[in-house]
């Protein structure tokens, strides 16, 4: 049976209340991310990337799950075969709408200690001084990716992409590596490309679905589990 590998992006959490990077009121427009997404940062000004990453938790916790996470979660409960979920997002709305995902860019709700590596759940107010619940350093920080860091299950991805007989980009403006690139390897693999945006992104897609993710994920959830099982 068939395979799906599905990348979201921020777009998926937008109806959510959660920002988006790139657009003209984003999170990169309100904040210089050399400031509080880069280990310098973090090195330089431990306190300001905590309050950054304090914020988006409590937005983060005060935000549902919205119609496109949830189908996502009823396609990985319903299709006969293989749904991999991969996200860019470090929120946990897929997991609240009863998903597993795979986070390339780490977990907003986890901490993870710069000394030894051992990660726990994050308190709702971070800071550097939280001491390590494993080697008692105080030097937490949010386990989210960085720039300039290395994100999360990279080969684990391609591979996954590789063996799909369909791969799905939700809401992602397609400009961060190795994300942008996974479309790339379906497309050369000889995959089923399809995008779901507000507008068209530029990237080569066999398909698009153009319009809020809360209203074509759904509907094209809907429309796959009625297909005739091969
Ligand atoms: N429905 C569908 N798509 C949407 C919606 C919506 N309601 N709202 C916004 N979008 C689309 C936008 O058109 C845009 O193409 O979501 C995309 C969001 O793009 P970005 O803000 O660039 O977010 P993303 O692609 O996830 O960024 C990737 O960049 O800054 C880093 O680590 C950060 O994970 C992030 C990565």
């Amino acid at each position: 049976m068939q395979t799906i590998t599905i990348l979201t992006g921020a777009g998926i959490s937008a109806e959510s209340g959660l920002g988006t990077f790139r657009s003209k009121d984003g999170i990169w427009a309100k904040y210089d991310l050399t400031k509080v997404a880069t280990p310098e940062a973090f090195a330089r000004d431990p306190e300001m990337v905590h309050e950054f990453y304090n914020l988006r938790r409590e937005a983060c916790a005060k935000a549902a799950p919205n119609a496109a996470h949830v189908a996502l979660a009823r396609l990985q409960r319903e299709w006969p075969g293989e749904v991999v979920i991969v996200t860019q997002n470090v929120d946990d709305l897929h997991e609240r709408a009863g998903a597993s995902v795979l986070h390339m860019h780490g977990e907003l709700m986890r901490a993870r200690c710069s000394d030894c590596d051992h990660r726990w759940p994050a308190p709702a107010v971070m800071q550097i001084s939280d001491p390590c619940p494993a080697c008692g350093a105080a030097k937490a920080r949010p386990d989210v990716v960085w720039f300039g860091e290395y994100p999360y299950f990279d080969d684990e991805i391609s591979l996954a992409v590789r063996r799909s007989d369909l791969f799905a980009v939700i809401g992602s403006s397609g400009q961060v590596y190795p994300a942008a690139g996974y479309a790339g390897i379906a497309k050369r693999a000889r995959i089923r490309t399809i995008e779901f945006n507000l507008k068209r992104t530029g990237g080569k897609f066999d398909q698009g679905r153009y319009g809020p993710a809360t209203e074509t994920v759904p509907f094209w959830v809907d429309e796959i589990l009625r297909l005739p099982k091969e």
